[in-house]
C-alpha cells in the first residue's frame, strides 16, 4: 500500500458543500468526507451524493481523499460504501472505517470493495482502508485488524469513543484529566505498535477544544514522539501547528543527512561499521534512525540546508 503524507487529517462534514469546498482548498494533507458522527441520521443518505459531487468537482490539489462510512452492521454502512464507490470510485483514495472491532469488519469493506471495483470496471485493490481503533474490542484486536486486508493503510485513534466506551469520567478530548500521566499512552502505544507491525501508517485523532492551540500541539507531541504519522484537525486553525509538529525541524533533518552520509563515508569507502560523528558514535542502527528522518523530511518538503553535507559529515568524523 503507498506510503502517503498525513501530517493533518482535516475532519469535514458529508453533509457541509461549503466546507466540503473550504477543505479541498486547506492546507491538510488529508481531508476525510464524513458521513459517520458529523452527519445527523436523518442527512445521511442526502450526504453520500453530496459527498461524490464534492469529489468529483472541486481541486483537491494533492490530497489524500477519504470519506467515512458509518460502522459496519449499521445500517447505514453498505449504501455508504455502494453509493459513494459508484459515483466517486475512481478519484476516491481511501474508505475510513470507523469503530472496527476485528478483522471481520475489514474482511466486510474489502470484499465490498472489491465487489463495486470489478463490477465499475475499476482497478481492484487500489481503493485504500484506514482502520479506526475507538473502543475495547478493537484495541485488544488491535494486531489482527491491523494485517486484515492488503488495502489497510492507517490504523487511526478515537478518543472520544474511547473515552465513552471506556466510561472515562471526561466531557472532552483536551489535555485537561486529573489522571497523573497521560490517560492515551498505553492506547496510542499499542495502536503504534500493531500498526508498525503491519507495515501501514499510524495516526491519532481529534482534539476537540479548538482554539486551545497550545493544548493541541502538546498532543500531537506526544503521538509524534510515538512516532505517529499524523492527528486530525478539526479546524483549519489546527492545520499548521499539526503540519509543524509532525514535520522533522531543520536541524534534525540536516542531522539525519549527515549521519547517512558519513555512514556511506565510514562504511563504503573506509570499511568500518561504527565511527564517531561530533560527540556521538553511528553505527547500522543510527543509520535506520536516520533514514526515518530523512524519508519524512523529503515527504514534507526538505531540503538540507547545506549543499555539501557529504563533505561535512566526512569532516566530522
Ligand atoms: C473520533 O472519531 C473519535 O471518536 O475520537
Ligand atoms: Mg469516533
Amino acid at each position: 500500500m503507498p506510503w502517503r503524507l498525513r501530517r493533518s487529517v482535516l475532519a469535514c462534514p458529508g453533509s457541509n458543500p461549503r466546507m466540503m469546498e473550504k477543505a479541498a482548498a486547506s492546507a491538510a494533507d488529508e481531508v476525510f468526507l464524513d458521513l459517520e458522527d458529523a452527519c445527523a441520521p436523518m442527512e445521511k443518505p442526502a450526504a453520500r451524493g453530496r459527498i461524490v459531487e464534492a469529489l468529483r468537482s472541486h481541486d483537491w490539489q494533492g490530497k489524500v481523499r477519504v470519506v467515512r462510512i458509518n460502522q459496519v452492521g449499521s445500517r447505514f454502512a453498505l449504501d455508504d460504501i455502494r453509493e459513494v464507490v459508484s459515483g466517486a470510485g475512481d478519484v476516491l483514495d481511501c474508505v475510513m472505517v470507523p469503530k472496527v472491532q476485528n478483522a471481520g469488519d475489514i474482511a466486510f469493506v474489502d470484499r465490498a470493495l472489491g465487489s463495486l471495483e470489478q463490477g465499475l470496471g475499476l482497478e481492484v485493490g487500489r481503493i485504500g482502508i484506514e482502520a479506526q481503533v475507538e473502543d475495547a474490542q478493537g484495541l485488544t484486536n488491535a494486531e489482527q485488524i491491523a494485517s486484515a486486508s492488503p488495502r489497510l493503510e492507517t490504523i487511526t485513534y478515537g478518543p472520544a469513543d474511547f473515552s465513552a466506551a471506556m466510561h472515562f469520567p471526561n466531557l472532552t478530548v483536551a489535555n485537561s484529566y486529573s489522571y497523573p500521566g497521560d490517560i492515551f499512552h498505553y492506547v496510542l502505544f499499542k495502536l503504534a505498535v500493531a500498526a508498525r507491525a503491519a507495515g501501514i501508517q499510524v495516526v491519532d485523532g481529534p482534539y476537540l477544544a479548538i482554539r486551545d492551540i497550545e493544548g493541541f500541539r502538546d498532543a500531537a507531541g506526544r503521538s509524534a514522539a510515538l512516532g505517529y504519522d499524523g492527528k486530525w484537525v478539526l479546524h483549519p486553525g489546527q492545520i499548521e501547528a499539526c503540519n509543524e509538529v509532525f514535520t522533522p525541524s531543520q536541524t534534525d533533518f540536516d542531522k539525519a543527512v549527515q549521519i547517512l552520509a558519513a555512514y556511506r563515508h565510514a562504511t563504503e569507502v573506509e570499511g568500518r561499521g561504527a565511527v564517531m560523528l561530533g560527540d556521538e558514535m553511528i553505527d547500522e542502527a543510527s543509520r535506520k534512525m536516520a533514514v526515518q528522518f530523512e524519508a519524512r523530511g523529503r515527504a514534507a518538503g526538505l531540503t538540507p540546508s547545506s549543499r555539501d553535507a557529504t563533505a561535512e559529515a566526512v569532516a566530522g568524523v
